[in-house]
């Protein structure tokens, strides 16, 4: 969370910062600030509230002059404030830092830092950490981040600059993530690579523990002794248009209608109609390792879950092996048992989130074979697993991840249906048919978007609605999940996922005319369950909503609406299942006049436990 940007080079800092800031505004919009060398002195400015605040504040009063470092908060440590908003300062003012992620022996530090004489002027872990630098200053910005990062323990990425050497920038990273962009005579330092792809498509990723001193026309790297590195800079693989909305009004409607061609990039060279086997470039697992494979655990956070509970479902059903799926905070609650020969599974989109990372590292250290599928390219979690599928969504700025979902489970779905057929699982002819569903799916999805009118629609009438219920069975309880999770979190209505199966074991008590279901009852193995999972509902005057395949005709008598999606085999079903349930939370959350790209109390990327 919080996003950083760092500028230096003949334009003005603060106009590529605010532009750098608008692309992280995702990692966190309480309060921003910039700091810019401008005439020979360091000028600071903060706001609390939206990044709009600051760059209202900066276009009546500019600031001139480079370089200059932004930052967009997401608060921690102190509530949001002007106070508590970066860059903090330190050394007499003379040095100014901007910082994602957290300092965990803040308290100690500070202590330590208050009887040196130091003033706080904040209530943040990270003004303690430009108090180090300043405290080791001595001509020498570099050798001072160095040696103050060496007193910091948590997770960090810095971007420092100091009046007293108004030509460099420092950048520095340990666990949060942190890009060098490569300019001509001018260069770039951000949280993420989105925030520099219009200015350049060269950068270097940086690694734990390492370095960068920035001028105008060099970029040099450092290791944690001070010693020299060498590394070749990341070609970022997509234009900067992709990062825009091109024509739509939120990110998240952008995002959720590049699905069929996301799910094309997908499958590209993986699955095809008429191919014999998925060929999944990623997983680098030898057919006798697979063979070999006796438990699969899926483990991450928020809508990621609820890909690995489809991942768990598809993985034990094709493959035949015990699958489960952990919330990654709770595993590591836990202490968990690792047999031998156990494959984890970590899905996340970003590959940063701090609890999916962390769970990675411990599964690891227990001896599990790491698999991931994640999003970003050579983000940490990528970086820390024996293999990674990637999912080709391109960036997903909107806070409530849509893209990301439907291609981890279609990871997560040839990922099993690859296993089957190295395992001799399930009969040829079924995988083939699963082969040529999966093959299909771009149209499923491009069929389900065209219905978006009908969505408009029913999101009008059930808007007022302050309570809803999503109900799932079988390879559908983590759609159903998914579908609550997406309301509640743009909408703000109060919306549960539920097993449909665990009605009557309490959550029945809730079913009342002010509260709807949505019920996903695709035709297949628990349907006929599902209906009377729906005439219960009906029977206590609650509306009911039902996503089903748009030739069953039945479903009608039962319900008040129905959603319709393409036939497709029931167990792909969730992936086109979900997309008419994004678009319902999409325009619940319009209706209702909510911020749905920047829900309330929410950041994209979570990189603090
Ligand atoms: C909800 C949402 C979050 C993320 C979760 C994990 O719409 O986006 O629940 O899914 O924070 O993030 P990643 O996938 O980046 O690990």
């Amino acid at each position: 969370m919080c996003g950083i940007v760092g500028y230096i080079g003949g334009r003005r800092a603060t106009e590529i910062c605010l532009a750098g800031l608008r692309r992280l505004e995702y990692r966190g919009y309480d309060s921003a600030g910039v700091a810019v060398m401008s005439k020979g002195k360091l000028v600071v400015r903060k706001k609390v509230g939206k990044l709009q605040v600051l760059a209202d504040s900066l276009e009546a009063e500019p600031i001139e002059g480079a370089p200059g470092i932004g930052h967009t908060r997401w608060a921690t440590h102190g509530k949001p404030s002007d106070a508590n908003s970066h860059p903090h300062l330190a050394c007499g003012d003379k040095i100014a830092l901007v910082h994602n992620g957290i300092i965990e022996n803040y308290a100690e530090l500070k202590e330590q830092l208050m009887a040196r004489g130091c003033v706080f002027r904040s209530e943040t872990d990270t003004e303690v950490i430009a108090h180090l630098v300043g405290k080791y200053y001595e001509g020498d910005l570099l050798a001072a981040v160095i040696r103050a990062a060496k007193d910091c323990e948590g997770a960090y990425a810095l971007a420092v600059i100091c009046e007293d050497e108004p030509d460099v920038m420092i950048a520095a990273r340990l666990k949060s993530p942190l890009v060098v962009g490569l300019g001509e005579g001018e260069n770039f330092i951000a949280s993420d690579m989105l925030a520099v792809r219009p200015e350049t498509d060269q950068v270097y990723v940086l690694d734990n523990d390492e370095f960068a001193k920035v001028t105008r026309d060099r970029v040099e790297l450092f290791g944690p002794e001070g010693q020299r590195i060498e590394k070749e800079p990341y070609v970022i693989p997509w234009d900067a248009a992709a990062a825009g909305k091109m024509g739509h009004e939120k990110f998240m409607h952008k995002e959720i209608h590049e699905q069929p061609g996301c799910i094309r990039d997908t499958l590209a060279g993986r699955v095809a109609a008429g191919m014999e086997e998925i060929s999944l470039e990623g997983l680098t697992m030898s057919e006798d390792e697979i063979k070999q494979v006796q438990r699969v655990l899926f483990t991450a956070c928020g809508t990621a879950y609820h890909a690995g509970m489809y991942g768990r479902f598809v993985m034990e059903r094709l493959a035949g092996i015990p699958s489960e799926v952990d919330l990654a905070s709770e595993l590591r609650a836990r202490d968990p048992v690792i047999l031998d020969n156990t494959l984890a599974i970590i899905v996340s989109q970003s590959g940063e989130t701090a609890d999916s990372l962390e769970g990675l590292l411990e599964l690891r250290e227990k001896g599990a074979k790491i698999g991931s599928i994640v999003n970003v390219v050579d983000s940490a979690i990528a970086r820390e697993s024996h293999w990674t599928v990637y999912t080709k969504a391109g960036p997903e700025i909107g806070v409530a991840s849509t893209k990301a979902y439907t291609l981890q489970c279609l990871v997560a779905l040839m990922l099993a249906v690859r296993f089957a057929e190295v395992r001799g699982s399930k009969p040829k002819a079924e995988l083939e048919e699963l082969r040529e569903g999966i093959a299909r799916l771009p149209a499923a999805v491009e069929a389900t978007l065209e219905n978006e009118q009908q969505i408009v629609e029913l999101a009008e009438k059930y808007q007022q609605y302050d309570d809803c219920l999503f109900l799932g069975r079988g390879v559908s309880f983590g759609s159903a999940m998914e579908g609550a999770l997406k309301l509640k979190e743009i909408s703000y209505v109060h919306a549960e996922g539920y097993a449909a199966g665990e009605m009557k074991h309490g959550p029945i008590a809730l079913i009342a005319p002010e509260c709807y279901t949505v019920a996903i009852a695709v035709r297949g193995e628990v349907y006929e369950k599902m209906l009377g999972n729906i005439q219960e509902v009906k029977a206590r005057d609650g509306k009911v909503i039902a996503v089903a395949f748009e030739d069953d005709e039945d479903i009608k008598q039962h319900v008040d609406d129905v959603i319709p999606i393409p036939r497709v085999p029931e167990l792909i079903a969730p992936i086109p299942v979900q997309v008419p349930l994004q678009l319902f939370a999409y325009h619940v959350a319009k209706f209702r006049g909510e911020d749905i790209d920047q829900p309330r109390n929410l950041a994209k990327t979570v990189t603090v436990e």
